[in-house]
């Protein structure tokens, strides 16, 4: 069925980087833009491993909001070795932590402090599953006789499944997961598992960082597999299967940091991020399921209300113009390309495109 319009609840992000600082102020008006909530990540530095951060951070994404913009940033604690479960108990009764994020040490960007040995932070993690607060997963381990193609599978195996094994109640969601292998170990686990997709690995597989010369804004942490895996997860995201939803894993490098002989892993895709997955979606005959995954299995798995506002997206006739790239000091951040043209944009819907039954979005020709 082709239409040229359709009507969703406002979507939500379940994976930032926002950074601090001068790029916060400059990335933070892109998310806002499109999304009601996000689960910020926090791999700062130095990392939000405590409340009094989490909070003090919070406050610093508030205030750096563009005016009228609303925005609820959902914030995470950083697990390291240090932990401590009263941070977690306190985080989790006063709703101001979501989620704690666990790194293994070395993995990616900023994770440095994070988890070397797995049973030190097996107390915190009882603690969590006590409580239903969610571990988040970088799942990838860093153990250097490991193919960094190899990395998110041999995680599944050495790590997360004998932790999900020993507290089989701990609630995860395994983070935006790059293989078939991820996307059947969630599908066939029960319903303490879930996992984030971004768009970028919905669109992009590893010929485009590495055919044609070496392409580091196709660079990003878990690295984008073989095509295979690109059509493993995009069947997932399609499929409504309230295990899969977007995060976009949106993160924000200077160029000069990317374009470098030991380039930093990152793409930046929340100025497009919606526009990129209504043309996946619409290309693979399931728009009727973008609702699910953008907007509905997110605050499912987080056991939130979904948003209020709802977004109507607008087949236009000519492409859409995004910036390349935008200025923070003195520095360019690339935005993501998928590749292709993108048509579909979106505003906030009128009253009249509300569907009267408000958990199905209504499709219009
Ligand atoms: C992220 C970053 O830059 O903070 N980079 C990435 O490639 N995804 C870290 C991460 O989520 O791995
Ligand atoms: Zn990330």
């Amino acid at each position: 069925m082709s239409v040229s319009q359709f009507t969703i609840r406002q979507p939500d992000d379940w994976h930032l980087h926002l950074r601090d600082h001068d790029m916060l102020r400059a990335v933070i008006g892109h998310s806002s833009a499109n999304f009601a909530r996000a689960i910020i990540m926090p791999n700062l530095v130095p990392p939000v491993v405590n409340i009094d951060q989490a909070e003090a951070y919070r406050r610093r994404i508030l205030d750096s909001l563009p005016r009228g913009h609303q925005f609820e940033p959902l914030m995470t604690l950083y697990l390291t070795e240090e932990t401590k479960i009263e941070d977690v108990d306190t985080g989790a009764r006063t709703g101001l932590i979501k989620a704690l994020k666990l790194y293994p040490a070395g993995a990616t960007t900023n994770s440095d402090s994070g988890v070397r040995n797995f049973d030190k932070v097996m107390p915190v993690l009882e603690q969590m599953a006590d409580i239903g607060l969610p571990l988040l997963v970088h799942g990838e381990v860093t153990s250097h006789e490991v193919d960094i193609f190899d990395r998110e599978v041999v995680f599944i195996e050495r790590v997360l499944d004998p932790i999900r094994k020993k507290i089989p109640s701990l609630r995860v969601v395994m983070e935006h997961v790059t293989t078939s292998n991820a996307v059947d170990y969630v599908s066939s686990e029960g319903g303490n598992i879930a996992a984030t997709i971004t768009t970028h690995h919905l669109i992009i597989n590893r010929n485009a960082y590495l055919v044609g010369g070496i392409k580091p804004h196709f660079y990003c942490l878990p690295v984008a597999k073989r095509e295979e895996h690109r059509l493993a997860l995009r069947t997932a995201a399609t499929s409504g299967n309230p295990k899969f939803f977007l995060g976009t894993d949106s993160a924000p490098h200077p160029d000069s940091a990317k374009i470098s002989e030991c380039g930093c892993a990152g793409i930046y895709t929340s100025i497009n991020t919606l526009n990129c997955l209504a043309h996946v979606f619409e290309e693979d005959d399931a728009l009727d399921q973008l609702e699910a995954f953008a907007s509905l299995n997110g605050p499912a798995f987080y056991g939130l209300p979904v948003n209020q506002n709802w977004v109507t997206f607008k087949k236009s006739q000519e492409p859409i113009a995004f910036p390349k790239q935008f200025s923070v000091q003195n520095e360019h951040v690339t935005v993501f390309d998928p590749g292709f043209p993108l048509y579909w944009q979106h505003e906030p819907a009128n009253e009249s495109e509300i569907s009267s039954d408000d958990a199905v979005p209504r499709m219009r020709q």
